[in-house]
């Protein structure tokens, strides 16, 4: 039997790849080993037990504090020796984070086959976002499968010169994972919000944001909800400490309410009734273009145009007053602007992404 090597290491890799781990082990046509880096811990930990996938190796990677270098350096060290004691057939690894990039770049020096989950998306400015432009691009140019989410995705790698047969459009296996936690009768957390209040979700973590631009992001969020007495914002704080740093500007204000991160399952119940998304993250520009939640994205520029075209995003910039006066547009009552957004798209898929790539698999290996 053939056997996939699977490599997640942060939250949102372990969101993205969790369906297709639990598809591909239901099938049991290939031996599924799942490999964590660890680059997140606690984040990453709650993913995959609301999934119920337990990791096969797990190199524990974080540190605090830790640089971008020496994180790829014990990924490469690490799964270098996972990979020639198990000697998979290929090796899967999703998106563009350091995880991603160094599990690609420890199988090709390997010289075993990469397959790339969420192929092809692109800003074509290699630093923003920072580094995961570069990661993607690098690890496109050494995968032998790329499952594109969608048909922009699949044209950006068919003009860099990708082999057609090499490319394949599957929708993003978030969809998949939102199906999952909404679907699921899990236990809803009350969130204790009292209805007559609209909700404001704001996220930020991206590092070509960190200092004096993330705090700006926290005090447009500030004025906004000092603008509209009707608004409750809530804010999961990333465990990065730059962001934590930032978020100081908010600290203690009436109607900010400051939280953990909630693990997956209490996040989408907590986003599906929101308001209004003001975020930086990736991963939730496409479960809000999917529910058809209008959506800030505080960025210079996103690889998620569908989103943009579809309508649900509005690219904001990533400056304090660009923020706030979008945000004030978007929040006045009656706001027309705001109601064109609020349609759900499926752009990003139906979730069934997963199934799509285990078919796949199941053709051409
Ligand atoms: C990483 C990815 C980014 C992705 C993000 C998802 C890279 C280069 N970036 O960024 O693409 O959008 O994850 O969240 O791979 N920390 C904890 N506990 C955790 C997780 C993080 O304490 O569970 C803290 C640690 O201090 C760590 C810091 O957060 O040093 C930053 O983590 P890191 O993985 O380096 O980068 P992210 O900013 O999370
Ligand atoms: N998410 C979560 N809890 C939070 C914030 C986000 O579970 O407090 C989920 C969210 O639903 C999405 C993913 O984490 O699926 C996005 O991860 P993140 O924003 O860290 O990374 P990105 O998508 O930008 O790479």
């Amino acid at each position: 039997m053939e056997r996939i090597m699977i490599v997640m290491g942060t939250r949102p890799e372990a969101i993205k790849l969790c369906p297709l781990v639990l598809e591909l082990k239901r099938r049991k046509k290939q031996e599924i080993l799942v490999c964590s880096t660890g680059q997140h811990r606690s984040m990453l930990d709650g993913v995959l037990r609301a999934f119920g996938v337990k990791p096969d190796f797990d190199l524990d990677v974080m540190r605090t504090g830790q640089t971008l270098s020496s994180v790829t350096a014990r990924i490469l060290k690490g799964l270098d020796e996972i990979l020639a004691a198990e000697r998979p057939d290929l090796v899967i690894v999703q998106g563009d984070t350091t995880t991603a990039f160094a599990g690609a770049l420890a199988a090709f020096q390997r010289r075993i086959p990469i397959a790339h989950v969420e192929a092809g998306l692109r800003t074509y400015h290699i630093d923003s976002p920072y580094p995961e432009e570069f990661h993607r691009q690098v690890i496109g140019l050494i995968a032998k499968w790329h499952f594109a989410p969608t048909e922009m995705a699949k044209e950006n790698l068919l003009r860099e010169g990708k082999k057609k047969k090499s490319v394949f459009v599957t929708g993003n296996t978030v969809v998949d994972a939102l199906r999952f936690t909404l679907g699921n009768d899990f236990h809803r957390p009350s969130w204790n919000i009292p209805t007559d209040y609209r909700l404001v979700l704001f996220t930020a973590h991206r590092r070509e944001s960190m200092g004096e631009q993330m705090k700006g992001m926290f005090s447009a969020l500030s004025r906004l909800v000092n603008e509209f007495p009707d608004v409750i914002a809530v804010c999961p704080l990333h465990h990065n400490p730059g962001v934590r740093a930032a978020a100081e500007v908010i600290r203690g204000q009436e109607r900010i309410r400051v939280i953990e991160p909630p693990d997956i399952l209490s996040f989408h119940q907590l986003l599906a009734r929101t308001y209004l998304v003001m975020t930086d993250s990736g991963g939730i520009q496409e479960e809000a273009v999917a529910l058809g939640i209008p959506t800030i994205v505080t960025r210079h520029s996103t690889e998620r145009s569908e989103g943009i075209k579809a309508g649900v995003l509005r690219l904001a910039g990533c400056s304090e007053e660009g923020i706030f006066n979008l945000g004030k547009e978007l929040l006045k009552p009656h706001s027309k602007e705001y109601k064109k957004m609020k349609t759900p798209a499926s752009v990003y898929g139906s979730g069934d992404a997963s199934v799509r790539i285990a078919d796949i698999l199941e053709r051409v290996m």
